[in-house]
């Protein structure tokens, strides 16, 4: 089967290249020629654990190339370009959605299936569907959203909950199916649906998704104030089956280029049809609110921000990526240069994006470097490596001996008893 990729940023890389392990033969385009000529050189533009030796596999097989143009043939031509939200309204730009899908149909035959992978509001395979029939064009577009997290997508492609399929004929899904033959076979699930179900089914499961973060990021303020632990109220809930552990961890608040920009479009959505989703924008207006109330925990602790230099660790909005697309650390990293703090950063893989963000910050090469001289740390991303730092080495370097861990990762005893004033989120 023969399939191309228009889009080889997360998603598309990802996809493609596995759809090329589970034996298909792929064609990963993008319009940004470095990107184009990076991969084609052997080099990775993005960090995801594991995809290089899964390229680099596809590609000595011949099952796995890198073009900028849209050349050749294909079954199924896969957009998988960026969706991000209007500055205003919040509302997705489909604008590189209707692009990308014209040029589809452009260059390739009518019998080529376009698939839409990029999260597009309900009705949009339906109104891309007309678009092509009023210039002309037979292809069909069917729905095809991707679950993958950033940090663990290899795992989340090889073992999905389930593969959803959204399509106006039948010959679609069997073109969708003999897609994912091989993990329908293992016994994944396929739900086979509409396009438009299958569209509002990635913004519903995200924004659920998100509401579960936002409920949690709630309780434990209220943990903070009754006296209660966060950790323990999230396994006393999670246990209970009807609930689930999944995606109740406390944090500074959720990030990334998914949960913020789906639930802004998904509640633009609804009230554009005239039924606004209120629990929807309560979660928006709860995580809008969550950095500055990290930085007001830093500064009740140790008062005015103005000269004091923090050290930052972790400045991707979530362990294993170099993704810093709407990062909660970058938001409170550039609260706090704007209360006068002077800010060094480390991240084990986001310094190249993080200091393009925020220029005013300083990047450090190492955990211990950056920590030199400063007042306090402030852990904002759940990296392993900043588990096993040396603490005691720490409390030598700081200039006062102050953690704020908002990823709740370390052990307050522990910290504690090495003389660390220690502050973690929810009690
Ligand atoms: C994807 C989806 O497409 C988005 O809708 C979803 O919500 C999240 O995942 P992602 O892969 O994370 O986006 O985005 P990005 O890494 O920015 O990749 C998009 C790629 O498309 C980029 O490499 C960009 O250069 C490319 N692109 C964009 C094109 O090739 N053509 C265009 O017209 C626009
Ligand atoms: C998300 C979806 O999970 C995935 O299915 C796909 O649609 C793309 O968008 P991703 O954004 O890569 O994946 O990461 P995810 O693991 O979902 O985390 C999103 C944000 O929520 C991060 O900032 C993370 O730190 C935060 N989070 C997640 C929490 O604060 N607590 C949790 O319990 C889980």
């Amino acid at each position: 089967m023969k399939i191309t990729f228009i889009g080889s940023g997360y998603v598309g890389l990802v996809s493609g290249t596995l759809l090329s392990f589970l034996g298909a033969d792929v064609t990963c385009c993008d319009n940004n020629e470095e990107k184009i000529q990076a991969l084609q050189d052997g080099k990775l533009p993005i960090y995801e654990p594991g995809l290089e030796g899964y390229i680099k596999e596809a590609v000595i097989a011949g099952r796995l190339r890198f073009k900028t143009g849209m050349t050749g043939d294909a079954d199924v031509v896969f957009i998988a370009v960026g969706t991000p939200p209007l500055e205003l309204s919040g509302e997705a730009d489909l604008s590189y959605v209707y692009d990308a899908t014209l040029q589809a149909a452009q260059s390739y035959s009518p019998d080529t299936l376009i698939v839409i992978k990029s999260t597009v509001p309900p009705g949009t395979c339906l109104a891309l569907q007309s678009m092509l029939h009023k210039n002309g064009f037979e292809h069909s577009v069917a729905s095809n959203p991707e679950f993958l997290r950033e940090g663990s997508a290899i795992e989340d492609f090889l073992n999905p909950d389930r593969i959803v399929i959204g399509f106006s004929n039948e010959e679609a899904a069997n073109i969708l199916s003999k897609v994912y033959k091989s993990l329908v076979d293992k016994g994944f699930a396929m739900l086979r649906t509409d396009p438009t179900t299958s569209e509002l089914i990635k913004y519903a499961s995200n924004s659920f998704l998100a509401t579960k973060i936002g409920f949690i990021n709630e309780m434990a303020n209220l943990c903070e104030k009754v006296g209660a632990d966060i950790d323990s109220l999230s396994t006393g809930m999670g246990l209970d089956s009807r609930i689930g552990s999944a995606f109740l961890k406390a944090g500074p608040g959720f990030g990334g280029s998914c949960f913020p920009k789906d639930l802004l479009a998904l509640s633009h959505i609804a009230r554009t049809y005239d039924q606004p989703c209120h629990i929807l924008d309560a979660v928006i207006f709860s995580n809008q609110n969550r950095c500055a109330h990290m930085v007001s925990k830093i500064s009740e602790a140790i008062g005015d921000l103005r000269g004091k230099t923090i050290c930052i660790l972790g400045i991707t909005f979530k362990a294993e990526t170099d993704d810093v697309r709407s990062s909660p650390a970058v938001d409170i990293v550039q609260l706090l240069l704007s209360k006068g703090a002077k800010v060094s950063v480390y991240d084990p893989e986001g310094a190249e994006n993080g200091a393009r963000e925020i220029p005013a910050a300083e990047f450090s090469e190492g955990a211990y470097a950056s920590a030199e001289s400063s007042e306090a740390i402030v852990i904002l991303t759940e990296w392993d490596e900043f588990k096993r730092l040396d603490f005691k080495r720490m409390h030598g370097i700081l200039a006062k001996p102050n953690i704020f861990d908002f990823r709740n990762i370390l052990d307050r005893d522990a910290l504690e008893s090495l003389g660390f004033n220690y502050y973690r989120i929810g009690g």
